[in-house]
């Protein structure tokens, strides 16, 4: 027999302020869903709890509620034994118990015509459903991802979030659609979004909310020329000038190092452009790093920009120019291993590079690892040595990216064994899981809002050092640190790692 102890909030409408947490207890053998949990509940306890279910095959996206902090499915979801808390779905007003009121949805969806404009169209000759059209009509408009989404969470009325996305690109993608779909997406927010690429994690149904949705509409701006972000503009400018997303500011770390442009090994470096322009220090780091652990690592002169962000602001043909780039050179060296310290490069080399090369005839001979990995599970170096001090009670910001990667676990040990190598102490601290960093160019004020909250975190558990591993999310944190007054350092894992 198992103990479920379950804690379900409670709100009455007719009492005022009645919002409350009630526990139940459940023995039982059996293997619980939320809402088999909910069911009993209610039958053992006789409580009238009010929640929504139908179809209980995962069809009909009505009984989303959150189970401890994550939205899910309650008729998919597993519930574990020992504590869980279930509430009602985030960003939505509470109806009763778990009951959320749809209706500030149904209403955008009403407002962004979220059906088939058809007014005058001819009937394509051959009309075949393609593979993301058909992926994007099994939304089940589930409200998930949209109560996963930390854009969407924090300013509804500036973005109207991933579900809504997702409808306006099934429609974008439908031939006899007339509607100009990404010109409705931009006006409720496109370019809010973080690109932290929950959505996609959370879909019950598989969708890749982030690639079929967010991304098929920010390309569908940027080809049509609808006015987008300033800086993301001249971002894309200046690669096609420089091959770098960055301004340069002097030389760049490749061309500082002295052992830089060696053409063969095992293990080959990618630094992107953060680590060859503004934090070189941390590229240094990435070096010393797997020297220690008896690797010699080839730095290739040539690489360009990894391409993520040209690809994840709509810019996709500039994003495949580097991925054709970089992947002749890093095929040159003969690595078998390419390692990179930005959570952002290893993701576009993992994710997005499959499908960027297709047709290309190019593939990477090479596996691609954030540094994490290596730190993790790879050879150590001589205890002892302490690398920084002044850490303090530190803790670790897991980047989206790095989830994204399936790189979590690894990333958490490293910076668990790198905090201790510092001679801090490392404290476990529940944070906001985006801090904004990857939408500080296009929408300053979300990422400065979102950081504002990882800071504040920080500052009740009393952390001194917050250790992370992406340096957009290094660098947005530390304005909000600085916004904040606050003392919290902010380094990357390489900062403090030998
Ligand atoms: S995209 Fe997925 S998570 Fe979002 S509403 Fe549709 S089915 Fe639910
Ligand atoms: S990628 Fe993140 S911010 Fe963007 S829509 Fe998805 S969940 Fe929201
Ligand atoms: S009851 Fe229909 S999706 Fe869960």
């Amino acid at each position: 027999m198992s103990q479920y102890h379950l804690s379900i909030y409670r709100h009455d409408p007719s009492v005022e302020g009645s919002g409350r947490y009630v526990d139940y207890t459940l023995s039982t053998g059996a293997r619980l869903k939320v809402l088999d949990a909910l069911d009993a509940v209610s039958k053992e306890y006789d409580t009238g709890i009010a929640y929504r279910a139908s179809c209980l095959m995962g069809r009909c996206g009505s009984c989303a509620v959150m189970l401890n902090g994550k939205p899910v499915l309650a008729c998919q979801a597993q519930v574990e034994p020992g504590d869980s808390k279930i509430e009602p779905l985030r960003g939505y007003p509470v109806v009763r118990d778990l009951l959320v009121d749809r209706t500030p949805h149904e209403r955008i969806l009403t407002s962004v015509r979220a059906h088939l404009d058809a007014s005058g169209f001819a009937r394509p000759a051959a009309f075949t459903y393609g593979k993301d059209l058909y992926s994007l009509t099994l939304c089940t408009e589930c409200l998930v991802c949209q109560a996963s989404c930390p854009a969407r969470n924090e300013v509804p009325a500036d973005f109207a979030g991933p579900a809504v996305m997702t409808q306006l690109a099934r429609y974008a993608r439908d031939p006899r659609d007339q509607g100009s779909r990404p010109v409705t997406a931009l006006m409720e927010g496109l370019h809010s979004c973080t690109s932290c690429m929950t959505c996609s994690e959370v879909c019950p149904k598989g969708i890749d909310v982030f690639g079929q949705a967010i991304l098929a509409l920010r390309k569908g701006a940027a080809n049509t020329r609808l006015p987008s972000p300033k800086v993301q503009d001249d971002m894309t400018e200046m690669f096609r000038q420089t091959r770098l997303a960055l301004p340069k500011s002097g030389p760049l770390l490749v061309e500082e190092l002295d052992n830089a442009g060696c053409a063969h090994g095992d293990v080959a470096v990618f630094l992107g452009c953060m680590f060859q322009v503004r934090h070189k220090e941390d590229g240094r780091a990435l070096l010393d790093v797997l020297r220690n652990r008896g690797y010699s690592p080839v730095v290739p002169k040539g690489l360009v920009c990894c391409g993520g962000p040209l690809l994840w602001t709509g810019h996709e043909e500039e994003a495949r120019q580097a991925a054709v780039e970089n992947v002749k050179i890093l095929n040159e060296t003969g690595a078998s291993k390419v390692i990179t310290a930005c959570a952002g490069c290893g993701l576009a080399w993992n994710r997005e590079y499959p499908r960027l090369l297709e047709g290309t005839g190019l593939s990477p001979r090479f596996q691609v690892l954030d540094v994490s990995r290596v730190l993790a599970a790879g050879k150590r170096p001589e205890e002892g040595a302490v690398v920084a001090s002044g850490t303090g009670r530190c803790a670790y910001f897991l980047p989206c990216h790095i989830r994204s990667q399936g790189a979590a676990d690894d990333a958490r040990r490293a910076a668990e064994m790198a905090i201790a190598s510092s001679g801090g102490t490392y404290v476990a601290v529940e944070f906001p899981e985006c801090c904004g960093g990857m939408s500080a160019s296009a929408d300053p004020q979300l990422a400065s809002r979102l950081a504002a909250k990882v800071i504040a975190a920080a500052e009740r558990d009393a952390i001194d050092t917050i250790v992370t591993s992406c340096p957009f999310c290094v660098e947005n944190l530390a304005r909000g640190a600085r916004r904040a007054r606050s003392k919290v350092r902010i380094t990357h894992l390489l900062g403090i790692s030998k």
